[in-house]
């Protein structure tokens, strides 16, 4: 049981982890790419306005001057193009592989082109004199590849670290989970411990008094009629409290596996004691009893155990089945496991319910009495005693057309002993 809870803390703790860190991880790329981009923008509107500074304007005509030289201001990777006011080239330098093929947009001051080559393009107006007249444009271009570089370090380095960071949380969050747990598992097993001992410490006294009062009933000559009644109320309150008391040390003990008595047993003759034994209860209540249970069904297990799993499944299928209804028993291997169904057409369960009934001291019907009932432990024993086996429990049902419960054991080597 602690098993399965401190998994689902392991895996949703790490869910939680993985999450914030890809989360985070996302941001700091984002920002990290934005400033890139941005920085680089200013960069090269810093370069278009230093290379305007370079425009003559000649008699209506722009020329660039030829001491301007790009290679003192800038990088490799970046082109300088100079337009005049009709969009038509008048001269280029710079890093002539980079070279934008895209169509001057002057309607726009970043562009960027990403077909074979990514470019960061920025193109800026110039315009002259107090009047402001547009007589060209400058383009300025670099290649966005060593800003790909950088970022594809960034994304290598944000992975590697989310790595680390898992496996250290994984390790970390194991070791915390054991802290957190032990305590609550330590209470845990004491409090079991107290169950079974204060059901042990019970049994005696409960005998006591439901042998006083069979003995006073043996010998009821004298007794008023109203004071046998009385005797005969304790007798039953009391069997009831022993039986409660056996199921609760029963679970107290079927929890741990060391108490289990593992041994090859002939699952066939086993179920078919069970059906024998129950088949007058059945015809009592009207009810039909089928049973198609394989032959050579063998497993290891525990006789006494697997014996109070499937009669707590069949006492309920009789139970809870109204007269004239239907129970069946099936039973076959199916690969390495054996596959048996318990399906009867009573009173059913509600589908909010399934999950419940396998809990301790679970019943549907809180009203009925214990006598009519159980306590609501059977089912919880039966599930620890199939878990023990290494075996699953699972229940299909509907409220007013029935229930099934299957158990799936793993089977032992097919014997050569018909039985
Ligand atoms: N075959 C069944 N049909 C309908 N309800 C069932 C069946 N088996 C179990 N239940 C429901 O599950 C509850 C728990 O079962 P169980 O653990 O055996 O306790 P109980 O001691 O009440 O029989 C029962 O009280 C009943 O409401
Ligand atoms: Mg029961």
């Amino acid at each position: 049981m602690f098993q399965k809870i401190r998994y689902r803390l392991f895996v949703s703790n790490l869910f939680v982890f993985a999450l914030v860190l890809f989360g985070s991880a996302f941001v700091v790329r984002f920002v990290f790419v934005r400033n890139l981009q941005e920085q680089l923008t200013n960069q090269l509107i810093a370069l278009a306005q230093a290379a305007e500074a370079s425009i003559e304007f000649d008699q209506g005509y722009l020329e660039s001057e030829t001491k301007f030289s790009p290679q003192q201001l800038t990088e490799q990777q970046q082109t300088f193009q100079w337009f005049d006011s009709q969009g038509h080239l008048l001269e280029q330098q710079g890093d002539l592989a980079y070279i934008p093929t895209l169509p001057l947009a002057t309607d726009r001051i970043v562009q960027t082109q990403t077909d074979g080559i990514s470019l960061q393009i920025v193109t800026l107006p110039i315009l002259k004199g107090d009047s402001k007249q547009l007589i060209g444009y400058i383009r300025v271009s670099q290649s966005l590849k060593e800003i790909d570089e950088t970022i594809s370090r960034l994304d290598r380095g944000l992975i590697a670290g989310a790595l680390v960071a898992i496996i250290l949380s994984s390790l970390g969050g194991g070791w915390l989970n054991r802290q957190a747990m032990q305590p609550i598992e330590s209470s845990f097993a004491r409090l079991k411990q107290f169950t079974a001992d204060a059901a042990h410490e019970l049994r005696s006294p409960l005998m006591a008094i439901s042998t006083n009062a069979e003995v006073a009933l043996t010998y009821d000559e004298e007794m008023r009629a109203s004071d046998r009644e009385k005797f005969k109320a304790i007798a039953s309150a009391s069997d009831q409290m022993s039986g409660l008391t056996e199921n609760l040390l029963l679970l107290a003990r079927t929890d741990k596996i060391s108490d289990f008595e593992f041994k090859k047993i002939a699952l066939t003759t086993l179920l078919k004691d069970l059906v024998n034994l129950y088949c007058p209860q059945a015809k009592a209540k009207q009810i039909e009893f089928k049973a198609e249970i394989a032959s050579n069904l063998w497993l290891m297990g525990d006789e006494t155990k697997l014996v109070r799993a499937f009669t707590n499944l069949i006492q309920n299928a009789l139970r809870y089945t109204p007269t004239k209804g239907k129970i069946a028993i099936i039973a076959n291997r199916i690969g390495r496991e054996i596959e048996i169904m318990v399906t009867d057409t009573g009173i059913g369960i509600a589908s909010e319910h399934l999950d419940l009934v396998f809990e301790r001291l679970w019943r549907a019907d809180r009203s009925r009495s214990y006598y009519e009932g159980g306590a609501g432990l059977g089912l919880a024993i039966t599930k620890v005693i199939v878990h023990n086996h290494g075996g699953t429990i699972t229940v299909t049902s509907q409220l007013e057309v029935g229930s099934c419960f299957v158990v799936y054991l793993p089977a032992s080597a097919i014997v050569n002993t018909s039985i």
